[in-house]
């Protein structure tokens, strides 16, 4: 199957997604608790749904790996992997900053990536080896050279409400006490494909799982970033942490994260 295929039918799902979560954002929605301040909406699980629906249509012996079903078909050979609704408390808010993931895996390794914010419209989309696009326009990350001059992003696992909250803390403040700004929009997908286009400068996060990563680090990475864990080693989606950051930064951004008592 090549690649142009599995971006066109993936971009398919993910705009019926986004429709189904623009629906569902101006409208009613349940919302239940997965854990003490995880949550899920009905809108996460209708979104889901369709995606897995709309992608089952053309590749029916493909495996899924899906935030709130799990993994299903046993092909890991080529795999789709989803976030619904990357951004669910802010959408329990009615924030507007969540978006759809869709990423394509063969053999563990991605090849598409996709991500839509169906508020704006945007589509941000990657091929592996192919670079990254924004509404079928070339990005590109930023310039910027000097953690003094850098805005970055990052986001808190759920667990940071009953676990260690010291290192990331310690983290925060240092990136916080070196950098022009730091942001926490609350949607991992959004932030990779940020630093993307260049609005962000470099994001960090620990604990996400492989649906938050998978579609926007490939967009980063396409886009020029520098993608690896906060000690410089090779990031994978199964790995605990993610650091992304244009590459005139990258180093600074390790020397800041990786640090003796973190
Ligand atoms: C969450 C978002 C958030 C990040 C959390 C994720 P969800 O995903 O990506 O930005 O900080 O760690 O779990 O649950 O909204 O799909
Ligand atoms: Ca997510
Ligand atoms: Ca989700
Ligand atoms: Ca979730």
């Amino acid at each position: 199957m090549d690649t142009q295929t599995l971006q066109r039918i993936g971009i398919r799902a993910a705009y019926r997604a986004g429709r189904i979560l623009n629906d569902y954002f101006v409208g009613e929605f349940k919302i239940n608790k997965k854990g003490t301040i995880d949550l899920v909406t009905e809108a996460d699980l209708a979104s889901e749904k369709m995606i897995v629906e709309t992608l089952r249509e053309t590749f029916p012996d493909h495996g899924v790996l899906a935030e709130e079903s799990g993994a299903s078909g046993d092909n890991r050979r080529d795999q789709w992997i989803i976030d619904p609704l990357d951004g669910t408390t802010n959408f329990a808010h009615r924030l507007p900053i969540f978006a759809v993931s869709i990423a394509y895996a063969r053999d563990d390794q991605v090849e598409v990536g996709i991500v839509f914010h169906p508020i704006s419209g945007e589509l941000f989309t990657a091929i592996r080896g192919e670079g990254a696009r924004l509404n079928d326009q070339p990005i590109r990350v930023s310039e910027t050279a000097q953690v003094r001059d850098s805005l970055l992003v990052t986001g808190f696992p759920y667990t940071v409400a009953t676990g260690d909250t010291i290192r990331p803390m310690a983290r925060f403040a240092r990136c916080l006490a070196a950098a022009q700004g730091v942001r926490r929009l609350g949607s991992a997908a959004l932030d990779l494909c940020y630093v993307a286009c260049g609005r962000f400068d470099g994001f960090w996060e620990e604990h996400l799982k492989p649906w938050d990563t998978a579609a926007g680090m490939l967009i980063a990475a396409e886009a020029g970033a520098r993608v690896s864990d906060f000690s410089n080693g090779p990031y994978h989606i199964r790995h605990p942490e993610i650091l992304a950051a244009n590459p005139h930064l990258h180093p600074a951004l390790v020397t800041l994260l990786h640090n003796e008592d973190s």
